[in-house]
């Protein structure tokens, strides 16, 4: 492919590709998407509100572990109507365990504006979706290309990956420049029709095949068309990702326990669980056993307004959140002053049962930590 010069020292951006070798691309993937692709939940018939769901649960997150929560989540709220209707907790309770809750309550939102503006009926141009909380330019065109066979391209990391070694690109994909290559050769690439099944195909394609490490160029349907596998760039191209650098975080959660009842707290937005609810917890600085003792009165009362006697240590979670490592000490405690406010600084409070737990929506550690209490629980009953 013929190259012209660009601002960058280093690179030269190579030209969109020719029409001919276009058609041939489309042409060749499509037959291999009709025998390959996936059955997955979302595929089955046309169904725009499922569409949306799959694409937001999809964002930086596998496809196997989407599956099963697409399946309650439909479940549930089978209509964009259902979905707006819900309380925002059982939206969270349902997304529990998928992570980013931001994207839960962006689109319970999304619902509601959609039943506010417009009838209920999912938008149909790029500009009125693109004005929905949560969605951005590529999930725009997702939803309207495999809902409505838009003419719209898509740029999600598998077609990131995969459009970058078919150019071959050699600058780094995830910059302004390298993006912007690649997003029109995603829209020099659109078919006439069946835009849906094409955009669908380039991700499978990535997903399966022109994955990673190690891509699986002898089962590629395009390999003679790839400018990397000509020059055998595959495993450069991409450049590797300057991976995160990981921030190791200590904190305690403290199960305060009170007639049968234990205390719970709702996390404010602030907060890395915002909306989802917890044990008391935050960051942890005493090492020494007295200090911690009063380090755990002190911000117990602090988050929560109650006063406690600590107890002993039920157990260390690990656990990652993005960058952050997190070692989580587990204290029990005793409520020493009756609290029975249902708020404090604006947060939500809450004595609740165990087995009330399972209908509120929790952090991943709090319902790690619930679980270890019902199994303690249970276990002497076993025993009689
Ligand atoms: N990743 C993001 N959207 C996807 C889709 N519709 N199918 C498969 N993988 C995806």
């Amino acid at each position: 492919m013929a190259a012209r010069s660009t601002k960058s020292p280093r690179h030269t951006t190579p030209a969109l590709p020719k029409a001919a070798w276009r058609a041939a691309f489309r042409r060749r993937l499509l037959a291999w998407y009709r025998r390959a692709a996936r059955p997955l939940p979302w595929r089955r018939g046309k169904n725009v509100y499922h569409t949306w769901v799959s694409e937001i649960m999809l964002q930086q997150t596998q496809v196997a572990t989407v599956e099963p929560y697409f399946e309650r989540f439909t479940a549930a709220f089978p209509t964009v109507a259902d979905l707006a209707a819900a309380d925002e907790q059982d939206v969270l309770r349902l997304w529990e365990g998928l992570g980013y809750y931001r994207r839960a309550r962006q689109m319970h939102a999304a619902a509601q504006q959609i039943v506010a503006e417009h009838g209920g009926e999912f938008p149909r141009t790029a500009a009125e979706v693109n004005r929905l909380p949560g969605i951005g330019r590529y999930t725009a065109g997702a939803i309207l290309s495999i809902a409505f066979d838009a003419r719209e391209p898509i740029l999600e990391a598998n077609t990131r990956r995969l459009l970058a070694r078919l150019l071959p690109l050699r600058e780094d994909p995830h910059r302004t420049a390298g993006e912007r290559t690649l997003w029109q050769l995603a829209e020099a690439l659109l078919p006439k029709r069946d835009v849906g099944h094409f955009n669908q195909a380039l991700m499978e394609l990535g997903s399966l095949v022109c994955t990673p490490k190690h891509p699986r160029c002898g089962q590629c349907p395009v390999e003679s068309l790839c400018g990397a596998a000509a020059a055998g760039l595959q495993q450069e191209i991409p450049p590797p990702k300057t991976p995160p650098r990981w921030q190791q975080v200590r904190e305690a959660a403290v199960v305060v326990g009170r007639r049968g009842r234990v205390l719970l707290r709702q996390c404010q937005a602030d907060e890395r669980w915002s909306g989802l609810w917890d044990f008391p917890r935050f960051p942890l600085q005493a090492k020494r056993a007295d200090r911690l003792r009063q380090e755990l009165v002190a911000k117990v009362a602090k988050l929560t307004g109650v006063a406690i006697e600590p107890g002993e240590q039920l157990a260390t979670l690990r656990h990652g959140v993005t960058r952050f490592r997190i070692t989580l000490e587990c204290y029990e405690a005793h409520c020493e002053a009756v609290g029975t406010a249902r708020t404090h600084r604006g947060a939500s409070l809450r004595w609740l049962r165990l087995g009330e737990l399972e209908d509120y929506p929790l952090s991943t550690t709090g319902r790690r930590l619930a679980r270890l209490l019902e199994a303690r629980d249970a276990k002497p009953r076993r025993a009689k």
